[in-house]
């Protein structure tokens, strides 16, 4: 490694330690700010282009102005990956952070005599302390507890639109770490249908079938496509359908998904274990198939950077 890393904050590449928002953002008065979490695998950046048409849609949706096309926005980030190489560990995979937000409200213009400006910031960061988090989930799986806040539907916020608008899946973390403070909060809709948790995508396997809740009341997980995608390749059917807490009780596996750890196990639902309580052969023919095409073992890896934070914390 050199030196600090860099953050590119609309349109200048500033320290991470100077990469600041102002308080008369639009993102902060009202988030309206979308993002993304795109990650790499072998130091290459993973559906990088599935990640900036979400966040592309975001923008068309809430009439954000940011200057930069999506081919734009797609050089900026490899510009921001490039910069970066020598500046992050060795060989250590990472995460690219994407805020975007009209920037500070016109009322306050008076602040910014040089003219407003739309943030942008594209960010790069190690995954080592990330997947160090969730390591021991491969083994053991999660406990995904459905909560009493639901999602909110999207007629009002739509969660497909990435955003910053985050408070109900914050209550609903609230209110699954009081009963487990380890557990994944899982939400449901109004009708009680489970819709995905507050930073991944939920699946039920049975009988050989997996189900997925339909993408209307959900942010439509890039790697949820993945799973998708995979599950077919695969010769995996798979259905998008309505899941009630009943079937998840009913389920022979249960995982989730989302792009920092492609898939954890949910072992336990609702203080129940999920089928025997244990990893089951589709999760780990999904975990095997997907290591083999991003040519990285994911479960050794996340064991690596946790062993590797371990060291670090300890030294
Ligand atoms: C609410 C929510 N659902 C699902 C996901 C999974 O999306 P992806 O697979 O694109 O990471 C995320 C990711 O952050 C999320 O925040």
């Amino acid at each position: 490694m050199t030196e600090g890393r860099l953050v590119y904050l609309s349109g200048d590449f500033v320290p991470e330690s100077e990469a600041r928002v102002s308080i008369f953002d639009t993102a902060l008065m009202f988030g309206d700010m979308v993002f993304e979490m795109t990650r790499s695998y072998n130091m290459e950046p993973f559906r990088l282009r599935h990640h900036l048409e979400r966040l592309y849609a975001g923008i068309k949706i809430l009439e954000i102005d940011c200057g930069l096309d999506i081919d734009e926005m797609e050089a900026a980030t490899m510009e921001t990956i490039e910069i970066n190489k020598d500046r992050m560990p060795e060989g250590v995979d990472y995460q690219i952070m994407h805020n975007v937000s009209n920037g500070p409200l016109g009322l306050y213009s008076s602040v910014f005599p040089e003219g407003i400006k739309p943030t942008i910031s594209i960010n790069v960061w190690p995954l080592t302390w990330h997947l160090a988090g969730i390591a021991d989930y491969y083994d053991t799986g999660v406990h995904s507890i459905l909560t009493q806040q639901q999602s909110v539907p999207a007629r009002y916020i739509d969660p497909k639109i990435k955003n910053r608008s985050r408070v109900f899946y914050q209550v609903a973390n609230l209110q699954a770490h009081k009963i487990d403070p380890k557990a994944y909060a899982l939400l449901s809709d109004e009708d009680g249908f489970i819709t995905e948790g507050t930073g991944n995508n939920f699946f039920i396997v049975k009988d050989g079938v997996i189900y997925t809740p339909e993408g209307r009341n959900i942010l439509r997980g890039v790697t949820r496509g993945t799973v998708i995608d995979l599950a077919a390749e695969l010769g995996i059917p798979l259905q998008e359908t309505n899941l009630e807490a009943y079937d998840v009780h009913g389920a022979d596996e249960a995982f989730v998904s989302s792009t920092s750890m492609f898939i954890l196990p949910v072992t336990k639902f609702n203080t129940l274990p999920v089928g025997d309580g244990e990893i089951g052969p589709t999760v780990q023919r999904l975990t095997d198939a997907f290591s083999g095409t991003v040519g990285v073992d994911i479960v050794a890896q996340a064991k690596q950077y946790k062993a590797e934070a371990e060291a670090t914390a300890g030294g």
